[in-house]
Formats: C-alpha cells, sequence, structure tokens
C-alpha cells in the first residue's frame, strides 16, 4: 500500500497550520497513486457522484467527519457532522473505520489521529487546510512563556490551550498537568482547573479565555494578554502576579471580525432580533449578544427557536448560510455585513475529498496526518483529561 504520511512534531516544526514543505502526490512518480491534477476541472455532478461511488466502494472502511464550517458541497458527503468536541469524539469512539478522512483543518486531523486507534489512518483532504489562530502560539514561545512565569513564582499555574492548537502545544499541557478545552466545554474546564491551581494560563485564543473568565467573576483586570514578542509579555511583574488568568494573545480570523457596533446596528435594523455568536468573538460583542456559544450550540439554538423569530448569528458564514436555508420559517442572518467565512476550512473542496477517496479505494493512502508517538503519548493525555470532564 503506498502512503504519503506528514508526520506532525515540533522536530517536524509543524504548527496546527498547513505544513509547508510537504505537497500531495501530484505526479505518477509514486505508482499508483492518482494525481490530484486529474480532478481539478470535474464538473460538479460527476464530483458528485464519483465520491459516493467512492464511500460506497469503502464502505464500513472509511467514515467521513465534517465540522459545521465545512462547505455545503462537502459537508453532504460527512457520515458525521459536529462542532471540534464532538468531532473529537466521534474519533475516540469510531475505532472500526480504517480511515478517517476528516474535512476540517489541521488540528482537528491531529487530534483526530491522536484519539483515534493505532489502526486507524487520518486523512485531511488538503495540508494547505490549517488555522490561523492555532499558527499563533508555537511551542518554543509557550514554553518560554512558562518558564518566565514560573521563574516570576507563579507555580500555581494551570496551562489550558484550546482545541484549535497544534497536537505539541497539547502535548505541553499533557506534561504540565494541564488540559484541553473546547468552545463547548471551556467554563467546566476552567471550573476543574480554577479548583486545582490558583491562576491559569490560556491560548492561544485571548476571547474564548476572556469570556470565560467573566463567567466565573474573574475582573476584567484580572485578566492579563500575555504578548509572546514582549518582553514579559508586555506587562509589569505585579500585573502577572495579581493576575488570575494570563490569555495569550491570539484570535480568529474570523470571528475577530465582529465588532460592537454591528451588534447595535442589526438590532436597530431589525427590532426584536436576537443576537448569538461564537465564544472566539471578542468580549465586546459578547457581553452585548443575547446568547454564546459553540457551532453546536448555535444550531441547535435557531432549530430550537420558535417560528417567526430573528437571529443575527457571529459565526463562520457557511454555517450561517446553511442555517437560514434550513430553518426558512425563521430569519437568520449574518451578524457582519460584510463576509466572514474561513478560508482554510475553504480548502477541502470536493475535488481534494474525490482525490483523498478513489486513492484509499484503491489502498493508497494520501495527505495521511500522523503525530510523532511521543508527542501524541501527552496530547492524549490532556484531551482524555477533556473528554473525562462533563
Ligand atoms: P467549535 O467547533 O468548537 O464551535 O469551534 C469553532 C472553530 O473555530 C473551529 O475552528
Ligand atoms: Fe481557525 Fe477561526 Fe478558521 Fe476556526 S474559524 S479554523 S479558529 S481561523
Amino acid at each position: 500500500m503506498m502512503s504519503t504520511a506528514v508526520t506532525t512534531s515540533h522536530d517536524a516544526g509543524l504548527n496546527g497550520g498547513a505544513p509547508t514543505a510537504i505537497t500531495p502526490a501530484t505526479a505518477l512518480d509514486r505508482a499508483g497513486i492518482r494525481p490530484i491534477d486529474d480532478y481539478l476541472n470535474l464538473g460538479e455532478a460527476e464530483i458528485y457522484e464519483r465520491i459516493q461511488e467512492a464511500k460506497q466502494k469503502l464502505g464500513e472502511r472509511v467514515v467521513i467527519l465534517g465540522h459545521h464550517y465545512q462547505r455545503d458541497d462537502v459537508i453532504c458527503h460527512a457520515d458525521l457532522t459536529g462542532d471540534s468536541f464532538k468531532l473529537s469524539q466521534q474519533a475516540s469512539a469510531r475505532h472500526n473505520a480504517d480511515y478517517i478522512v476528516f474535512c476540517g483543518v489541521h488540528f482537528m486531523a491531529e487530534s483526530a489521529d491522536i484519539l483515534s486507534g493505532d489502526h486507524q489512518q487520518v486523512i485531511l483532504p488538503d495540508l494547505a487546510a490549517g488555522c490561523s489562530m492555532a499558527d499563533m502560539a508555537r511551542l518554543e514561545q509557550v514554553e518560554t512563556a512558562w518558564e518566565q512565569l514560573q521563574e516570576l513564582g507563579l507555580t500555581s499555574l494551570m496551562p489550558i490551550t484550546y482545541m484549535n492548537s497544534a497536537a505539541n502545544i497539547k502535548a505541553f499541557c499533557g506534561r504540565h498537568e494541564g488540559v484541553v478545552c473546547t468552545s463547548s466545554n471551556a467554563a467546566p474546564l476552567f471550573d476543574w482547573a480554577l479548583k486545582r491551581r490558583e491562576k491559569l494560563f490560556f491560548f492561544p485564543d485571548e476571547h474564548l479565555g476572556r469570556n470565560t473568565g467573566v463567567k466565573f467573576g474573574i475582573p476584567l483586570d484580572q485578566m492579563v494578554v500575555w504578548d509572546p514578542r514582549q518582553e514579559l509579555g508586555g506587562n509589569t511583574e505585579e500585573q502577572l502576579k495579581n493576575a488570575r488568568i494570563v490569555l495569550w494573545k491570539g484570535f480568529c480570523s474570523v470571528h475577530g471580525r465582529f465588532q460592537a457596533r454591528h451588534v447595535d446596528d442589526r438590532r436597530a435594523e431589525y427590532p426584536g432580533i436576537k443576537i448569538l455568536v461564537h465564544p472566539e468573538c471578542r468580549y465586546e460583542v459578547v457581553s452585548k449578544s443575547d446568547l454564546n456559544g459553540s457551532t453546536e450550540f448555535i444550531i441547535k439554538t435557531i432549530a430550537e427557536a420558535p417560528a417567526g423569530s430573528k437571529w443575527a448569528v457571529g459565526t463562520e458564514l457557511n454555517l450561517v448560510n446553511r442555517l437560514a436555508k434550513r430553518h426558512t420559517d425563521k430569519f437568520v442572518t449574518l451578524l457582519a455585513p460584510d463576509l466572514c467565512m474561513c478560508a482554510t476550512m475553504f480548502r477541502i473542496a470536493p475535488e481534494n475529498l474525490l482525490w483523498s477517496l478513489e486513492n484509499l479505494a484503491e489502498g493508497n493512502v494520501v495527505n495521511q496526518i500522523k503525530v510523532d508517538e511521543e508527542t501524541a503519548r501527552w496530547a492524549k493525555i490532556a484531551l482524555d483529561r477533556m473528554l473525562a470532564i462533563q
């Protein structure tokens, strides 16, 4: 069987985003692997049909997982859809499939590889599907920050990483008795951590960290931001010693675009409208909203809302458009008037999915995401802690 595996580790220098040095097989230099170029000019209908055929051929040997931000022409092929948390649960539970084809981004595929069985192989249909937020925290930076905080005497500090981070960052948390959280379980995980340590060190999403800290009544001035490019993260020793939470200076390029004025504008435009946002949005937006939660929470909230209700949703465009199409008895619109699409999620196109599946059906594993053993072992400890605390 031919295989193009991408091993991810700190040594490989890969972060949560896309590996840059490795490209998918593009020619017949690896015997038997179909080149991606053969797929780029196919028509939509043919791609759809061939994906269905390849799935049928693979049967139970393959499971396709799809994150809610995937485009419609990809999500329609997913066997299971979910937010980051639900998909990690699925990856750890579906041990019958040999192949997990992950329609999502790189850090999700890494987590699936860590949580799945040894006999399973995880495939990311396009290796360029990374996450700009995950790329904002590199292991060396986190380790430097950790050492500096320890030197200041902040030893009762719990590291928590958001799921949107590289495997080596999760492994760092595993090694330091820390944990992983997602947007759907950040509050119980913060609760767990605050019962064990005085302070939290949260990375890489400043906003999810602050929004969750506020839920625990932690004052804004006791949550300081650590900028890895500055000495002591840009803080004084006193600020760090007084802080309850040290927040990494990272953000989502999609959710970071929503502004408080968008909330005001939508309320003025549509009297009675409810504002529902993802907690990766900045605090100024979340604090003005009616509800906030993960993508799974957003979907459930709209589904259960009464007919005739109006919703402005602050999250990725593909999901908001899908909700608007699915619930025609309700009014659903994007919170901001301009496009907010996750460009890296969008990299997973039907062409790549078909290319991966047809190669798999012929016994050729392409774009495998493989986390090195040592990183996977520690990252799994942090992920398993998360899965156990619900
Ligand atoms: P959830 O899947 O936790 O809702 O997070 C959204 C996201 O940004 C995934 O990258
Ligand atoms: Fe990363 Fe934001 Fe895209 Fe999620 S939506 S994958 S956090 S860039």
